[in-house]
């Protein structure tokens, strides 16, 4: 299929575009390396350095080249996910986040393309009323940067009554990981995420890391999430995608490992796998954090025949590691 990936150039979508290409669709990228990075593209993907902002150059993508013959699929990653900043300027993520979805499907509808994959998120559940969180969880997101993403959600369903196009909305848990084949190297910059600000206290970028809160009620007082590979998320994408075209049919699937690791585990793994000290300090809470998230993902097993294979805690530090160790910049 031909395939367009906006966001593909960043953390997550460099490796969902490696998938799409090792499956052997017809890959372009389109990204305003905001946050992706050019050392991130692959040769054999087209690439279009613009902003979904940008309606005109948005719509000229979408309708492809004369090589493309138009796209069969749009992948949509490109959004700002930093919770705490979307508490603290909205209109970024208002902007981006939902107008930038709008214009995509906008311009999905104007030339005929069918399919949508979307990077949504288990912030759209808020606080849990139970745990694993099935699909049938209640949706009452805690951030905005959840809200917008549950908006988007929404939206996609009504482009799916009017429009016919068919979406699978895909809601990660907490993405990790680097791809096992050493293929995808690009560092997030400012990383405010748990194992990469981890890493960066490894190979020396930072002096410590602050763990917000030991006094929670799990089995050693920090917080408990599921971290999924993202290599198995990309999987997940290549599959979602086969399920809408064959199915003509939408669907909302949360991806997670079903298990939860806490964040002294987390760390645990990387003193022990790195070799290196990784100071911390423990401080107070952050605000809006849940003690505890772990999905089930039943459902993608279902209906994808879709697990998590490479979402142990120490096969996903030991591949970041991979990439950290040979980049990171003592300072
Ligand atoms: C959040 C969202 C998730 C989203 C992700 C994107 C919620 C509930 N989850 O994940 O859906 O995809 O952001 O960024 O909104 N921690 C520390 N010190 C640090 C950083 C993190 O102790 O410096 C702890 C946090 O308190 C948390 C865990 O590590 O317990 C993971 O945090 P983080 O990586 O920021 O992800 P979430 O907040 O779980």
């Amino acid at each position: 299929m031909n395939v367009l990936i906006i966001g593909g150039a960043g953390y997550i979508g460099s490796h969902v575009v490696r998938e799409f290409l090792d499956h052997g669709h017809n890959v372009t990228v389109f990204d305003d390396l905001s946050s992706g990075l050019r050392e991130n593209l692959f040769p054999e993907a087209t690439f279009f350095h613009n902003t979904i902002l940008e309606y005109p150059a948005l719509l000229a993508a979408c309708r492809g080249t004369s090589d493309t013959n138009g796209f069969d699929a749009v992948v949509h990653l490109a959004a700002f996910k930093a919770v705490g900043e979307s508490m603290l300027q909205p209109e970024k993520y208002s902007l981006n986040n939902i107008s930038g979805t709008i214009n995509i499907l906008n311009a999905m509808a104007d030339t005929g393309i069918k399919y949508m994959v979307f990077s949504s998120s288990a912030a759209v559940f808020g606080q849990p009323q139970y745990i694993p969180l099935d699909e049938k969880h209640p949706l009452d997101p805690e951030s905005y940067y959840g809200f917008t993403k549950l908006e988007i959600e929404r939206i996609m369903g009504w482009y799916d009554n009017l429009k016919g196009i068919r979406f699978a909305s895909l809601r990660y848990f907490n993405a990790a990981g680097y791809d096992a084949r050493g293929r995808i190297t690009g560092l997030e910059q400012n990383p405010t995420n748990l194992i990469p600000v981890i890493m960066e206290t490894a190979v020396g970028m930072r002096k410590e890391l602050t763990i917000f809160g030991n006094d929670y009620d799990t089995r050693d007082g920090t917080c408990v999430r599921d971290y999924i590979h993202v290599n198995d998320l990309s999987v997940a994408h290549a599959a979602a995608l086969d399920y809408i075209c064959k199915n003509n049919k939408s669907l909302k699937l949360n991806l997670g490992s079903e298990t939860g690791a806490t964040v002294l585990e987390i760390l645990e793994s990387a003193r022990r796998i790195t070799g290196r000290p990784i100071p911390s300090i423990f401080s107070g809470r952050r605000s809006g954090d849940p003690k505890a998230l772990t999905a089930s993902s039943k459902l993608a097993w279902e209906l994808l025949g879709w697990k998590a294979e490479l979402s142990d805690v120490d096969t996903i530090i030991r591949s970041t590691w991979e990439v950290y160790k040979r980049k990171g910049i003592k300072v």
